[in-house]
């Protein structure tokens, strides 16, 4: 693994200082585009279709210009607290497990954030122009991005390069999201309620959102282009993570083969990228993420169905509601 790498990946200052770090040129563009508060307290601004971090609106736009996409990419896009962190885990394990000894797993040292880094939260971050060639010790190249599909480069929808795409029912990703940002929140800002954070959500407004108009958009162009789009559940892989594994191997052209499953390779990746270990690995109970996240946020409970703790009837009458119009004909269903 490229440590050098991984080590010059600097911490940004806080997401609310980067407004004044932009070029007049840049906050007269932003000027004319619409704003909300994030849930963390920040900004938000509505940029071709979703609302974008301030943090990161530069750094996309810097990334869908210039990112150049060769065909043998492997992309991990995800709407946040889908499970992204454990995507990485797994599709760095699948598809990188034979090029190192199994006990010396870069999991074991770096987080999973570390090894399939982010185009927004992290390559493009400080940079418009990230030298990308040795992004990463292995090949092929591995990125992550919680972009929107409309809103990806044209070079990664029009080269051969291969999206993972996870998603996760609504319930259980707003409450993720709700205590997330809360812990992001600065200690002078009081959190938001779980009522405002409801009515920001059925309204659309979080970062990268619309939610729905992004799993939406995956779903659709995996609907496509099934060869290009792996659109996975973390439901699913919850309840079966082995056979979902190896249709993911197979669909990253790496298949596991009859003397790997006979081994239990298989089994031994779910088990590496389980939550229980990853939690437990002492490089993700310290450190900070480059866009100043502290490792240990991306790791909470990890189960389905937390958001029976929280939710209040009226809540979930509502989301059922919105759920059932907004995915309506789509072919996509949640478990809850
Ligand atoms: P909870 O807050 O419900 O626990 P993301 O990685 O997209 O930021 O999503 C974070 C959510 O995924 C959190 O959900 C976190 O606990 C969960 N998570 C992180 N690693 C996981 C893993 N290995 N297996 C299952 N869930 C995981």
């Amino acid at each position: 693994m490229d440590t050098a790498e991984i080590s010059k990946a600097r911490v940004v200052s806080k997401s609310h200082d980067v407004e004044s770090s932009w070029d007049d040129e840049f906050k007269k563009l932003v000027q004319s585009f619409p704003k909300e508060r994030s849930w963390a307290g920040s900004n938000l601004y509505f940029y071709q279709g979703f609302w974008r971090p301030s943090l990161v609106l530069k750094a996309f736009i810097s990334f869908q210009k210039h990112f150049q996409a060769f065909n043998s990419d492997v992309i991990v896009a995800t709407f946040p607290k889908c499970g992204t962190t454990w995507i990485k885990a797994l599709t760095f394990s699948t598809l990188y497990r034979n090029q190192f000894p199994w006990d010396e797993n870069p999991l074991l040292t770096f987080g999973p954030h570390q090894l399939v880094r982010f185009f927004e939260y992290d390559l493009y971050l400080n940079n418009p122009f990230p030298d990308l060639r040795n992004v990463c010790a292995y090949q092929p190249r591995p990125f992550s991005t919680h972009a929107p599909y409309a809103t990806l480069p044209t070079s990664i929808k029009d080269s051969g390069c291969k999206i993972v795409y996870i998603c996760r029912n609504p319930m259980d990703m707003f409450i993720s999201l709700w205590l997330f940002a809360a812990k992001l929140r600065d200690k002078n800002r009081e959190s938001l309620s779980l009522g405002e954070a409801f009515d920001k959500f059925y309204h659309g407004i979080s970062g990268h959102g619309p939610f729905f108009d992004h799993v939406l958009g995956y779903w659709k162009a995996s609907e496509e282009n099934p060869n290009k789009i792996l659109f996975l559940n973390f439901e699913d892989l919850k309840e079966d993570m082995d056979s979902h594994l190896k249709i993911w191997a197979m669909f990253l052209g790496v298949p596991f083969t009859d003397d790997e499953e006979k081994q239990g390779v298989v089994e031994k990746i779910a088990k590496i990228c389980s939550f229980e270990n990853l939690k437990e690995l002492e490089v993700n109970k310290k450190g900070v993420h480059t866009s100043g996240v502290p490792h240990p946020h991306f790791f909470r409970k990890g189960e389905v169905g937390d958001w029976s703790n929280y939710l209040t009837p009226f809540m979930i009458e509502c989301l059922e509601k919105l759920i059932q119009e907004k995915l309506n004909g789509s072919g996509l269903t949640f478990k809850l």
